[in-house]
């Protein structure tokens, strides 16, 4: 029967379930350009408003996925692992958790993104090295991953074009925020690169996209349903976003931050950022069967970290990939900002609050990000933090240090940050890194929690 956009938009509005074939329709539709923009935009409204049931999300992820080329992983013999994380400031796990991963025998196929908002993109860090090619082919991919077992890329043209179109239509008609979209836009674009194990990181707290913990831990058991239901291993770990993570936000003082933590150099101001990626790279290690928990592959994660064999991976990953690695012997030597500003307290007392998306905006502002889609990044910009959330500080102590290429930029940047971090009287409680575990066995339970339809 010949269906119609219209009498789909009809259904969803009035809270019917569509079929797989008639979600299949849309985002067809949307992919080959077969569906005039209204009519796709008033339909994402309706799923907005009435949600979908989950069938749909997985029916549209499933469509999605296949609305372009996937890429498989299958003839490198190995499981195929991944960790995405939903956006946050200062998070540089990926650099260290897929060398990991792929140092305890798996393969790592990361199609990142670039930043977003107020948050960091992976592909703009990479590029902060020298000559990184962060656009390959699907072939190209599965060479590199031959060779070195990891291999970190931006997305191909014709790699779910679905989602370019409706990503697009749902920013222009502010229906970013559902899960119900969120999780096969995520999900979709991870599942098209064949992955058998697939860790998520879905970040709370003032710096995430869902700043409260409810809405995160429904997306991240949406997510974790749509990944078991097309078989791929899927575990989600909601993480605090309060600050940033570690001690650098930026692009290229990030690469050298992960630097010094494969290289085994230790500093209390991150201490946060390498136990999230020694447990993140475990809980794929444990998806992958190479350990029989997520805790006993924190501790192979650690053992390889340890071991320099993360560090070897990496650095051969970005040589491969055509990327300068003279600057990896003393990264902090290749941190060139052409301006530079303290911001030091202005009283005595606890850092008490962080902002974090304010921080992020900061960041942006500073030059590490960008307002607009077209515009380049700094590779030097960014941010130092010397205080972490609950650290005491003396009045005229330095709380952080800003880097941009001029030194007109800093006073919006200096503006965001006076407001962002806020210094109390009291010490805090403590406020846990891994804030709860979404697996196959527990989804259930928090997706019924969800007063959602
Ligand atoms: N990132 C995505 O890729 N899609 C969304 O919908 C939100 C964040």
């Amino acid at each position: 029967m010949t269906m119609h956009a219209v009498d789909l938009i009809r259904k969803t509005r009035g809270g019917q379930e569509l079929t797989p074939d008639e979600i299949a329709f849309l985002a067809q539709g949307a992919a080959i350009d077969a569906i005039p923009e209204e009519q796709l935009a008033a339909w994402l409204m309706a799923a907005f408003l009435q949600g979908l049931s989950l069938a749909e999300v997985d029916a549209l992820t499933t469509a999605m996925k296949f609305s372009g080329e996937v890429f498989d992983p299958s003839p490198l013999g190995k499981f195929a692992v991944d960790k995405h994380s939903t956006g946050g400031v200062g998070d540089k796990t990926s650099f260290l958790v897929a060398p990991i991963a792929a140092a305890a025998g798996l393969v790592v196929p990361m199609i990142s993104g670039r930043a977003l908002g107020h948050t960091g993109g992976t592909l703009d860090k990479l590029e902060s090295i020298p000559g990184y090619r962060t656009q390959l082919s699907l072939v190209e991919m599965e060479q590199v991953l031959a060779k070195v077992g990891v291999s970190i890329v931006g997305q191909t043209e014709n790699l779910v074009p679905a989602d370019r179109v409706l990503y697009m239509l749902r920013d222009r008609t502010s229906t970013v925020d559902s899960p119900f979209l969120i999780a096969p836009s995520i999900m979709s674009k991870k599942l098209a690169a064949g992955l058998n194990g697939l860790v998520l990181d879905v970040k709370t707290g003032s710096g995430a996209f869902m700043q409260r913990k409810e809405d995160a831990l429904f997306l991240a058991a949406l997510m974790v349903e749509t990944g078991e239901r097309s078989g791929t291993r899927t575990a989600a770990l909601l993480t605090n976003m309060n600050q940033p993570l570690g001690r650098f936000a930026g692009n290229w003082i990030e690469i050298a931050e992960a630097l010094d933590l494969l290289a085994g150099k230790r500093n209390p101001l991150n201490e946060d950022l390498r136990e999230l990626s020694l447990i993140l790279a475990g809980w794929m290690i444990f998806l992958g069967g190479v350990a029989t928990s997520a805790k006993a592959g924190r501790h192979r994660a650690e053992e390889i970290l340890q071991s320099g064999a993360a560090l070897k991976i990496f650095t051969e990953m970005v040589e491969t990939q055509g990327g300068d690695t003279s600057s990896f012997a003393a990264p902090e030597k290749f941190h060139q900002p052409g301006a530079t500003k303290e911001l030091r307290a202005d009283r005595s007392g606890y850092l008490a609050q962080v902002d974090c998306t304010q921080v992020g905006w900061a960041v942006q502002r500073l030059g590490a990000g960008r307002a607009r889609s077209e515009d380049p990044v700094s590779a030097h910009a960014g941010l130092e933090m010397h205080i972490k959330l609950g650290g005491k500080v003396q009045a005229g102590e330095l709380l952080c240090t800003l880097f941009a290429d001029r030194d007109e930029q800093f006073a919006e940047p200096e503006t965001l940050l006076r407001d962002a971090l806020v210094i109390g009287d009291e010490p805090l409680p403590d406020d846990p890194l891994i804030q709860e575990i979404i697996t196959a066995e527990n989804r259930k339970q928090y997706l019924e929690a969800a007063n959602h339809p």
